[in-house]
């Protein structure tokens, strides 16, 4: 701030506070003590004013708030270019000064934890009943909004607590998942396969692979659906449609996990135009020891029943 606009705004706040000083004093000066049924001489719609003194609590607020407003300012940054003398802030206090000492206070706290546990094993980490805790906590403020609270996922986001995997299971991949991220790529083959194809192919996954029925008056040939996906998606979901992890193509023979929808309308959707579904990465948001726990966590989720159900108990 110029030296202008400093003293501009020192004049201005202290010139109103002093003002503010004499209105109150001013007003009080010469009242009478006691109560009366005299009025001050206005009427407004037939509703006039008492001559009464305030209420001394009332004027007592009124100085409180003053001596209040001139505390904040000698102590915070507020009168132009003064800075304050607020006790621990050189230089004086301010938002991004503060903001960072929490942060850093929270990492000499929390820092040896996370170090411990970043230099265990996640399968072992997974039975720390306090590291489960922490997991938890991140989990809850970074991951349920996709994944739900509970990690049971919903449309569109996969379940985190079974044992079905698209990406894999494993701790180690588990971690970079999450680090990382991943993008999933279902081609579109509507206008590859064309809508009997894709009526075809979607009859053939529903009832062969994943093992449901179609609904009744459905004409399809399941026939030519079972050419078309060994021609076309066997290259990704295998030839049972077990999946390929490593491309995050997804086991059609478990309906149980589809995130897309199980019914032959939304296999069709799925089929006709794609999918992509995108899980982001965390690592420079997160760092990697928040991400080792937050492993851990999700591992817990399908492989250490009790710890997990200890901990969702104590929430
Ligand atoms: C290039 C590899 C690839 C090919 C080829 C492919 N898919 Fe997929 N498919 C994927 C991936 C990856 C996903 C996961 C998409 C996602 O998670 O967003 C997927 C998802 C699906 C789903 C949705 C499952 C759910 O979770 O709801 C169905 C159904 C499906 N594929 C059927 C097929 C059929 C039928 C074919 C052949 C016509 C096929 N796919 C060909 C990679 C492929
Ligand atoms: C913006 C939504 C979103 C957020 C936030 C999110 N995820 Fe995901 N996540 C997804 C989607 C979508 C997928 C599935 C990607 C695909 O289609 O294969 C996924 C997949 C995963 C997988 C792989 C599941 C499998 O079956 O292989 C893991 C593990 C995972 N997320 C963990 C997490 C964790 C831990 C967090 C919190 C740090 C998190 N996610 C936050 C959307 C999200």
């Amino acid at each position: 701030m110029t030296t202008f606009w400093s003293w501009y705004v020192t004049i201005l706040t202290s010139g109103t506070i002093i003002g503010l000083i004499w209105l109150v004093l001013s007003t009080r000066k010469g009242q009478r003590p006691e109560t009366t049924e005299e009025t001050v001489g206005h009427v407004f719609d037939g509703i006039a004013e008492l001559d009464n003194p305030l209420p001394k609590w009332w004027f007592m607020l009124f100085i409180l708030t003053i001596i209040f407003a001139v505390g904040y300012l000698v102590l915070y940054p507020g009168m132009g270019n003064w800075k304050g003398i607020f006790p621990g802030y050189e230089g004086g206090w301010t938002a991004v000064k503060q903001y960072e000492r929490e942060m850093t206070k929270g990492d000499e706290q929390y820092g040896p934890l996370y170090a411990k546990y970043a230099a265990m094993p996640i399968s072992e980490v997974a039975n720390d009943p306090q590291a489960l805790k922490m997991g938890g906590r991140l989990f809850a403020s970074n991951c349920s909004v996709c994944h739900g609270s509970d990690g049971k996922g919903v449309y569109g986001f996969p379940n985190l607590a079974d044992s079905e995997w698209r990406w894999g299971g494993e701790p180690d991949t588990i971690q970079t998942t999450i680090l990382a991220g991943r993008h999933a790529v279902m081609p579109g083959w509507g206008e590859v396969l064309g809508e009997a194809g894709v009526r075809n192919v979607s009859a053939y996954v529903l009832t062969e692979i994943a093992g449901r029925k179609l609904p009744e008056n459905s004409k399809v040939d399941i026939d030519a659906g079972k050419k078309l996906f060994a021609g076309n998606c066997v290259a990704c979901h295998g030839p049972q449609g077990h999946g390929t992890p490593a491309m995050g193509a997804p086991n059609l023979s478990n309906p149980a996990a589809f995130i897309y929808g199980t019914s032959f309308a939304q296999l069709q959707q799925t089929i006709r135009y794609g999918r992509q579904g995108v899980m982001p990465t965390q690592q420079a948001f997160l760092g990697e020891d928040k991400v080792h726990l937050l492993a851990a966590y999700v591992y817990s989720l399908s492989h250490t029943e009790t710890d997990a159900k200890v901990e969702k108990d104590a929430k």
